[in-house]
């Protein structure tokens, strides 16, 4: 294991384990650990303060926020984005003789809202989404949003979107009207 020190203006502290690779056009933001033999796709961002343990796999075009937590072996498909502080806790008894320790496997274009945790073993489904601040016990089908302790269905992807859209559209007109506004006063 290396600390490096890269960066001219201002400081950025990583550490990076053996036989990391990197795909093209990352970002890696300041102070983020990650363990050997990790794999990480193209164009993934990673923010401040964020731990990848050892032998992850993460697909290309994933947005890590500050502070994502994920142990040994999890996997991460392509296109996901993980918010702040969002862990993965994979060892289910802790502090036991043994360490028994199950990784969780993420699909493709998942979104996980800010604070969730994953108990180790489960896969979450391709295109779900975990609300914020939920506690994931069990598998995620594909296309669900789940929300809460614990996690359950709270509706469907495709309505997830839907909703986006049309918040999307309602803070576009504000914006809009408001500059217009602002130009007539
Ligand atoms: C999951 C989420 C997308 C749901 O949004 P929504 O579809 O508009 O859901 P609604 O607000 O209409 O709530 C639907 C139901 O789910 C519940 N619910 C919504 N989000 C919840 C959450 N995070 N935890 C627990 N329950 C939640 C609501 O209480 C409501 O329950 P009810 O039907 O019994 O009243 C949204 O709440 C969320 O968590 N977004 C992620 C925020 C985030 O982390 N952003 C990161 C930005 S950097």
């Amino acid at each position: 294991m290396t600390i490096t020190k890269i960066g001219k203006k201002q400081p950025v502290f990583h550490e990076i384990g053996k036989n990391v690779k990197f795909g093209k056009n990352c970002i890696l933001r300041n102070f983020i650990f990650i363990g050997d033999n990790c794999v990480i796709g193209d164009r993934v961002r990673i923010s401040n303060f964020c731990n990848i343990d050892r032998d992850c796999v993460i697909g290309n075009d994933v947005n890590f926020q500050y502070g994502v937590y994920l142990p040994q072996d999890t996997i991460v498909g392509n296109n996901c984005f993980f918010s702040i502080q969002v862990g993965v806790l994979d060892e289910k008894y802790p502090a036991a003789g043994r360490q028994i320790r199950k990784p969780v496997v993420f699909g493709d274009n998942v979104i996980v809202g800010g604070g969730s945790k994953f108990i180790g073993g489960i896969k979450i489904g391709d295109n779900s989404v975990i609300g914020m601040g939920s506690v994931v016990i069990e598998d995620v089908p594909k296309n669900a949003v789940v929300a809460g302790v614990p996690a359950k269905i709270i509706s469907t992807r495709e309505e997830y979107n839907k909703k986006k859209l049309m918040w999307e559209n309602v803070v576009f007109k504000q914006k809009h009207n408001d500059s217009a506004k602002k130009g007539t006063d």
